[in-house]
């Protein structure tokens, strides 16, 4: 990290001696100000819920631009991966910091291909699970058990051990989720076929049966690996952040991507596509395009509780970039399927339209996420809503393990323990049960 010349200088109101603080410069976005002595120095810590004015890491995979709504992986815009290169070409990048040249993505796509196969006893751990059971539930579970199969990819110390993990996870992602989906339909489960791409053989996974060839649409495949290059990394967002503290303690790989999973589950983060289709749903059963106007008034009332899924980001002060890439994949999708009149669509342009209009929504710079669109989408591949966030965890999976192996090679990582603003009861007597 680059120090500034320029120091920060905090001082106190009661006398107490002021404290020098280092300023250190990213290569873009905000510099942040090393609050490392603070406690040690003053004895105070700060404050800051919700990591609104917080860098937990330094890092060289994400960044993104709220304001200009813009996302580069490794300092590549996300629109020119989404159009250039394929999903493992980015998971390359997210790991090792460039894109591959032709014969390393050929070793790399071929080190993933030969991993796509899970332990034959996992389908009877799956087993164990209902089979109206939450996809999310299932794959918290699937995740972490891996950790119990892979005892050669453990030790999140060990940089080989690392790499093998995340070449396992990446390749059996696909596989576990296409499981989870088939065991909730008392489908057989299909095996990987290498000789697919890796978004090609994710759907063959998921529609395919034994009994008919299954022919994989190329317009479907691009659409699906574009959601997974979408979604493959997001900087230090929930989940990731879950990802790296769980990962601090030195649990293994396995273990940690497992949390990830656990994380992206809710519904204000990953769980907002599946929320986002459910409140189409709803506004649809409750009349449609005519019901809009209703519908926004309530999301307005702050009594409501109700909110526009698929519109607000933390980060993003503008149009979402990929929610721009996912409408044109839309658009795509539902030509090849014949769905272009699809009411669905035509309702959440609707909103969309009248959200970029209304004065709430513009005060607030709210705009639409990826959220907004890919639920569309994947409703329209045939993929049911409950599975959305499951397909996004397959996708996110390359961003945590690149963050992950990214922390673990820091030097200055130490395992992540908050502190706390203490304003509960002061010491006090246990009084014995008859007089409490
Ligand atoms: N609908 C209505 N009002 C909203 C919305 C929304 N979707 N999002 C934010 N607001 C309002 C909020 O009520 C608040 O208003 P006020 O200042 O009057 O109190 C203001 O905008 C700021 O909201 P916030 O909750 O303080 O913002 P945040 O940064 O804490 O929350 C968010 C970000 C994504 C959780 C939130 O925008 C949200 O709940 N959106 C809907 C869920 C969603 O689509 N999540 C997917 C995020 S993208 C996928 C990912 O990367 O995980």
């Amino acid at each position: 990290m680059t120090p500034s010349d320029v120091k920060a200088t905090l001082s106190f109101s009661d006398g107490s001696p002021s404290m020098e603080l280092p300023i250190y410069k990213g290569s873009v976005g905000p510099d942040v100000i090393d609050i490392r002595k603070l406690y040690g120095q003053t004895g105070k810590f700060t404050y800051d819920p919700g990591f609104l004015s917080t860098a937990s890491c330094n890092s060289k995979i994400t960044y993104i631009d709220g304001d200009k709504g813009e996302l580069l992986y490794r300092g590549y815009p996300i629109e020119q991966l989404a159009t250039n290169c394929d999903f493992l070409e980015t998971c390359y990048l997210l790991l090792n910091g460039e894109l591959p040249n032709q014969s390393e993505k050929d070793d790399f796509v071929g080190r993933v291909t030969k991993h796509t196969m899970v332990n034959e006893q996992m389908q009877f751990f799956l087993r164990g699970f209902r089979r109206d059971a939450h996809p999310m539930a299932v794959l918290t579970g699937l995740v972490g058990a891996l950790s119990a199969f892979y005892h050669d990819s453990t030790d999140i110390n060990n940089p080989e051990h690392r790499k093998v993990a995340a070449i396992r996870l990446i390749a059996k992602m696909p596989t576990l989720v296409a499981m989870a989906y088939k065991y909730s339909i008392g489908q057989p489960f299909i095996y990987p076929k290498n000789d697919l791409s890796y978004a090609g053989n994710f759907l063959r996974m998921m529609f395919a049966t034994p009994c008919e060839e299954y022919k994989v649409s190329p317009v479907l495949e691009r659409a699906m690996d574009r959601i997974f290059i979408l979604h493959a990394d997001h900087e230090q967002n929930a989940s990731t952040s879950t990802v790296r503290l769980c990962g601090s303690s030195g649990t293994n790989p396995f273990a940690a991507i497992a949390a990830g999973v656990a994380c992206l589950w809710g519904p204000a983060h990953g769980g907002a596509n599946e929320a986002c289709l459910n409140m189409l749903e709803e506004i649809q059963a409750m009349g449609g395009i005519s019901k809009v106007g209703e519908f926004m008034e309530k999301v307005k009332d702050k009594n409501s509780g109700v909110r526009l899924m698929g519109f607000g980001h933390r980060v993003y002060k503008n149009y979402d970039p990929r929610a721009k890439l996912m409408q044109e994949t839309c658009n795509e999708v539902l030509a090849e399927l014949g769905l272009e009149n699809d009411p669905l669509f035509a309702l959440a342009k609707k909103l969309e339209q009248i959200a970029l209009e209304d004065d709430y929504f513009v005060q607030r710079k709210l705009y639409p996420n990826v959220d907004f669109y890919s639920g569309i989408v994947q409703r329209a591949i045939g993929i049911p809503v409950p599975l959305f966030t499951a397909i996004f965890a397959l996708a996110r999976t390359v961003g945590w393990i690149a963050q992950l192996d990214e922390m673990i090679g820091d030097p200055e990582y130490k395992i992540g323990r908050p502190r706390q603003l203490f304003v509960g009861a002061e010491k006090r007597d246990v009084a014995p049960i008859g007089k409490r």
